[in-house]
């Protein structure tokens, strides 16, 4: 299937760096938006690991879902000039599950870095977002 091309492409990138589960993670919760428990099997299958060591580290960081949010997704740019621009305050007021209408999850870089903060929402991404801005989307969804 599609998802096991996408999740090799995802393994191929990192798999010669030290350290790589982590990266791989983070990007497999970035495309399918949870790391379920077919993936990890797979994942242990590829990366000669257990299943027990990828769940490991699937429920020590709270950035990894076991099964895809019921609620829409914003993905908030926290990389370094989104950051500069307002990332934490936007954040900080928007909260993590936005009025119950949406998750807000943190990502690295939309490529709008001079027009942060940013955020996509499905495949749109917004630039130049403030918390007012950003609560009209999200009432919108
Ligand atoms: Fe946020 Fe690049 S740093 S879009």
């Amino acid at each position: 299937p599609a998802k096991y091309l996408l999740i090799d492409d995802i393994v191929s990138k990192h798999k010669n760096m030290e350290g790589s589960l982590l990266p791989i993670l983070h990007d497999i919760q970035f495309e399918f938006g949870c790391v379920e428990d077919e993936t990890k099997r797979y994942l242990a299958n590829v990366l000669n690991l257990t299943r027990a060591e990828i769940q490991g580290i699937v429920s020590f960081y709270h950035d990894f879902a076991n099964a895809p949010s019921p609620l829409p997704i914003i993905k908030l740019c926290g990389a370094e000039a989104c950051q500069a621009r307002g990332y934490r305050k936007l954040r900080d007021e928007i909260g993590v599950v936005a009025n119950g209408r949406c998750q807000i999850e943190t990502v690295y870089c939309l490529g709008l870095c001079s027009a942060g903060p940013s955020a996509m929402i499905g495949s749109d991404v917004h630039a130049q977002l403030n918390t007012e801005k950003l609560r009209h989307l999200i009432e919108a969804l």
